[in-house]
């Protein structure tokens, strides 16, 4: 079987999904759906982001691309909608598909709002049909195989934990969107998020938050630094931060501490480091986290069951922890998450 795709808003993840489902045998793009109309000729040339390159010319023979996304919901001939518009789209755009009968792929975060995103959630269960969520650090080789160093116990407790990503200043997105507060929910929402969902993913909820911030004006949060309260003083901490000069290289790494063994990932991709001796470099798997991913959602789609690695709940919570978050950030004062 191979399931027909249709990804809505075709800029620098829309393109890195496209070519994802290229290389896949169980997945096809049948449609797109931009508002422009350079994109739906073929003409990717101004597609820009912050890791990879710019989109090129595209043959889109065989794709039926759309201006509006009725067109595309009306399509019988799509099975999935891929939902990677700006963040303040997605829960209308995901209500639109689930009402139309498709499953749905969106892009993280699930929606701008984490009441928005329960709205979603709640018109997956009624329409019985499935909505998976791109938090892609859960898929991420070296994440991945960190989590599971950690939860086998073999190396101890941890007593620490460390998380940052950082990236020149956002300039190249649709409209300037992810510089509008109200559209991308701004550095926490959209870049920190990666981190404190995988926080969530590995440690679980945690009991409180203490978070502190900066930006380019007053109450706006370009840079974000949080603390989570977790059992037996566990010190973890998350930094991002997207207020880089442009030529500042993007940038994500971690370091897990544990009674017997530190963990560090970075750009030479994930060290082992015993009590005494030398680091080991840990064999982690070569596709990336995007990849990984979508191919994990196909698979469940076509066995019709719900993923176990990320859900609309959990979705939804990762987003009530960035609202909490940015509460604290914004408050001075430590915030309980009610994840
Ligand atoms: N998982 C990741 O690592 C990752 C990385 C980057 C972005 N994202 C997420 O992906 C989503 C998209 O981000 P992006 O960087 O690709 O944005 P982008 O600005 O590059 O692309 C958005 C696209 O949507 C189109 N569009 C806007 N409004 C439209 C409408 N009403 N109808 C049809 N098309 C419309 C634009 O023309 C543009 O092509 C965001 O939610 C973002 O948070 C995830």
């Amino acid at each position: 079987m191979t399931l027909r795709m249709g990804i809505v808003g075709l800029g620098f993840m829309g393109k890195m999904h496209f070519d994802v489902y290229g290389r896949m045998k169980n997945a096809r793009v049948v449609a797109i759906c931009d508002d422009d109309a350079r994109k739906r000729r073929g003409d990717w040339s101004s597609i820009a982001g912050n890791i990879g390159g710019a989109g090129g010319r595209q043959d889109l023979s065989g794709v039926r691309a759309c201006s509006r996304l009725d067109q595309l919901l009306s399509d019988d001939d799509v099975d999935v909608v891929d939902i990677t518009l700006p963040t303040n789209l997605h829960a209308e755009a995901a209500l639109a598909a689930l009402k139309a009968g498709k499953h749905v792929f969106c892009e993280k975060p699930l929606a701008r709002t984490s009441g928005q995103c329960r709205k979603v959630a709640a018109a997956a269960r009624r329409a019985r049909r499935r909505v998976f969520v791109g938090h892609c650090m859960r898929f991420w080789p070296g994440y991945i195989e960190a989590r599971k160093m950690v939860k086998s116990g073999l190396y101890g407790k941890v007593l620490s934990a460390a998380f940052n990503r950082f990236s020149c200043t956002p300039t190249w997105s649709y409209r300037n969107w992810l510089q509008d507060p109200v559209k991308s929910g701004l550095c926490a929402l959209d870049l920190h998020i990666h981190d404190a969902d995988f926080v969530l993913y590995l440690f679980g909820k945690p009991k409180s938050v203490t978070s502190r911030g900066s930006g380019f004006s007053k109450g706006r949060l370009d840079h974000i630094v949080t603390s989570y309260e977790y059992r037996d003083n566990m010190l973890v901490t998350a930094e991002a931060g997207w207020e880089y000069p442009a030529a500042f290289p993007f940038s994500m790494s971690f370091r897990i501490m544990m009674e017997k063994a530190t963990l560090d990932y970075g750009a030479d991709g994930l060290l082992l480091y015993p009590p005494k001796g030398k680091p080991k470099k840990v064999k982690t798997a070569t596709r990336d986290g995007y990849e990984s991913e979508l191919r994990h959602f196909v698979d469940c789609v076509e066995k019709n069951r719900a993923s176990t690695v990320v859900t609309p709940a959990s979705a939804t919570q990762s987003v009530m922890l960035i609202e909490a978050e940015t509460a604290s950030a914004l408050s001075g004062r430590t915030v309980k998450p009610r994840l």
